[in-house]
C-alpha cells in the first residue's frame, strides 16, 4: 500500500519535472461581430507523439480530443442558455507534434461570468508527457467612444438643450454626465442588446439649460473586478451654435419614448 502510493508519487514528481517538454500557448482576443477567440496552440518535442488535447471550464473538462479516435481534427459546438462555444482542433503535423484548437465563444444575454479555460496536451507512451496552460476569459469589452447629439428647445428662455448620448459595451456602460466635474442626474435612459455585435448599445438624455461657460461631459464607465474602466468622454460644447435649429418632430418622439 505504502510502496504504491509512493509509487504514485514518483510518477507524479516525474510527470511534473518533464511538464515543459510540451509547449502550450494559449492567447485571445475580442473579434467585432464575432466574440472571444481563444487559441491553444502546442508543440511538443520532434520524437513525441500526441495523444490527448483536453479542455476545461473552470477545472470540468468539457471535449478531449484524440487524433488516434477521431483523426486529423474535431469540432463541437457547445451549447448553453448564455453562450455558444464553437471549438475547431486540428493538428498540422502528422503525428500530432504541433496544432491547435481555437474557441469562439458567442456571448448572449444574460452574460456569462469569467471563467477560467484551460488546455492541455499529453504526449504518448512512455513518456506521457504533459504541458498545460490557464487562461482567464474575462467577460469584458470596454465601452465604445461616447458619443453626443443635441438639439435646441425652440422658444424656450434661457434655451434648454436636449442631449443624447450612446456608447457601447459588455457589460453595458453607465454613461456619467458631469457639468465641470458635479455630477448630474439623466433624464432618461435605455439600453438594447445588439445581436449582431454582441454588445449593449446604451443612451442617456439630459435635459440641460445652456450656461455658456459650462463644460458638459458624458463619460461612459463600466465596473469591473473593482476597477472602473472608462470610454472616451464626449463633449457638449454650450458655447457653439451649429445645431440651433427647430426640432419638433424629434420632441415628439423624445415625448413619446419618455411617455
Ligand atoms: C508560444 O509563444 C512563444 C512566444 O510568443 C512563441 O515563441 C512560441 O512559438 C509559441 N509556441 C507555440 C507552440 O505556439
Ligand atoms: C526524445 O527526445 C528527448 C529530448 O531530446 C529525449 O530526452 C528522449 O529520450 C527522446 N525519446 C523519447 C522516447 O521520448
Ligand atoms: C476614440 O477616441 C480616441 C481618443 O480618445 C481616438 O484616438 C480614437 O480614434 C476614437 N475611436 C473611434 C472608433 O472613434
Ligand atoms: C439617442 O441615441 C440612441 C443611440 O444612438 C438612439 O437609439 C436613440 O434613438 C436616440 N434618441 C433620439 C430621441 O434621437
Ligand atoms: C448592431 O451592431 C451592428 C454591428 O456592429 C451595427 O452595424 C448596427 O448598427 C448595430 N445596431 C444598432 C441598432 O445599433
Amino acid at each position: 500500500m505504502t510502496s504504491g502510493i509512493s509509487g504514485a508519487i514518483i510518477a507524479w514528481l516525474l510527470l511534473a519535472t518533464i511538464a515543459h517538454a510540451i509547449e502550450v500557448n494559449v492567447t485571445g482576443e475580442w473579434r467585432p461581430d464575432l466574440g472571444w477567440e481563444v487559441t491553444c496552440g502546442w508543440q511538443t518535442l520532434s520524437n513525441d507523439t500526441l495523444q490527448s488535447v483536453r479542455l476545461f471550464n473552470n477545472g470540468q473538462q468539457f471535449m478531449i480530443y484524440r487524433p488516434e479516435r477521431h483523426g486529423l481534427s474535431r469540432s463541437e459546438v457547445f451549447q448553453t442558455p448564455q453562450t455558444v462555444m464553437h471549438v475547431d482542433c486540428a493538428v498540422t503535423i502528422d503525428r500530432g507534434q504541433e496544432g491547435r484548437c481555437v474557441m469562439l465563444l458567442e456571448p448572449y444575454q444574460p452574460s456569462v461570468n469569467d471563467f477560467t479555460y484551460s488546455c492541455e496536451v499529453s504526449g504518448e507512451r512512455p513518456m506521457f508527457r504533459i504541458g498545460k496552460k490557464d487562461y482567464l476569459v474575462k467577460i469584458l469589452v470596454p465601452p465604445s467612444n461616447a458619443s453626443l447629439t443635441s438639439k435646441t428647445q425652440d422658444g424656450s428662455s434661457p434655451t434648454r438643450v436636449m442631449l443624447n448620448c450612446s456608447s457601447t459595451g459588455l457589460p453595458a456602460p453607465n454613461l456619467q454626465w458631469t457639468v465641470d466635474q458635479d455630477k448630474l442626474q439623466a433624464d432618461f435612459t435605455g439600453r438594447v442588446w445588439n445581436a449582431t455585435s454582441k454588445l449593449w448599445n446604451v443612451w442617456s438624455y439630459l435635459s440641460y439649460t445652456r450656461n455658456t461657460d459650462a463644460k458638459v461631459l458624458c463619460t461612459p464607465e463600466v465596473n469591473s473586478h473593482n476597477e472602473i474602466i472608462r470610454g472616451t468622454p464626449a463633449e457638449f460644447n454650450s458655447a457653439s451654435r451649429y445645431f440651433g435649429t427647430t426640432h419638433i418632430m424629434f420632441m415628439t418622439l423624445f415625448l413619446y419614448l419618455l411617455r
